[in-house]
């Protein structure tokens, strides 16, 4: 991945965090910390991984480095830009870059891979979305997992006490932790302090 691909992917997330921070959640990317807490439960022997809200590609390129030669990594972005620009910088054959919702991942993906997965990993900003989005992303990451498969979320621990909504124009609180105990049977938590700012990566299993 050359250079220039690799910051015009970055100022573009960065612009983007400007105009919509609530689709993107961030305007910096995620820290090495936080990426290697939250690829800890890939299998070494993972055939399909899925990826929610590649953004900037910081995820996506430590997961590829993780899998084997003939692995496939779904990663599924609202942000077409955002999508078209990360594919083309990571340029990698088993990236298949899938435009859309994540809430909708069963139906953009080939049915070959719902079932099938052997790790989701998200970083898609919950805090931020309405509770039925956030439900229905929930939803569609338990249909696409293997037997015994996690699913991968972290959440910025300041949303406990407080967090902004450019689009609301309002402050509010959110906390994770009892969101993602309703909908997985099992839950793992892990504090990543040295994120800016500092995450709880959740490892989830139905
Ligand atoms: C916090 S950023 C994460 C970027 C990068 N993966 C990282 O950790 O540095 C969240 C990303 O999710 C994307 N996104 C937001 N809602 C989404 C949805 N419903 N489905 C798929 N992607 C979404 C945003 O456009 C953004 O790129």
């Amino acid at each position: 991945m050359g250079i220039l691909d690799r910051v015009a992917v970055g100022v573009r997330f960065f612009r983007k965090g400007l105009e919509d921070f609530d689709t993107t959640a961030n305007v910096v990317s995620s820290s090495r910390w936080l990426v290697e807490e939250m690829l800890a439960k890939i299998p070494p022997d993972a055939k399909v991984v899925v990826e929610f809200g590649p953004g900037t590609g910081t995820l996506t390129r430590q997961i590829l480095a993780k899998l084997g030669p003939d692995a496939k990594l779904y990663a599924i972005e609202l942000e077409k830009g955002l999508l078209e620009g990360c594919v083309r910088a990571i340029d990698d054959r088993r990236l298949v870059g899938v435009h859309g919702s994540a809430a909708d991942a069963a139906t953009l993906l080939d049915a070959s891979v719902v079932g099938h997965a052997d790790a989701v990993i998200s970083s898609l900003g919950l805090s931020l979305m309405d509770e039925p989005i956030r439900e229905s992303i929930m939803v569609a990451a338990r249909a696409l997992l293997a037997p015994g498969a996690a699913f991968t979320q972290y959440a910025y621990v300041h949303a406990r006490y407080v967090a902004y909504s450019q689009q609301r124009r309002a402050f509010f609180t959110w906390d994770a932790r009892p969101f993602v105990r309703r909908l997985w049977p099992r839950v793992d938590e892990t504090m990543v302090w040295k994120n800016v700012p500092p995450a709880v990566v959740f490892t989830c299993r139905g």
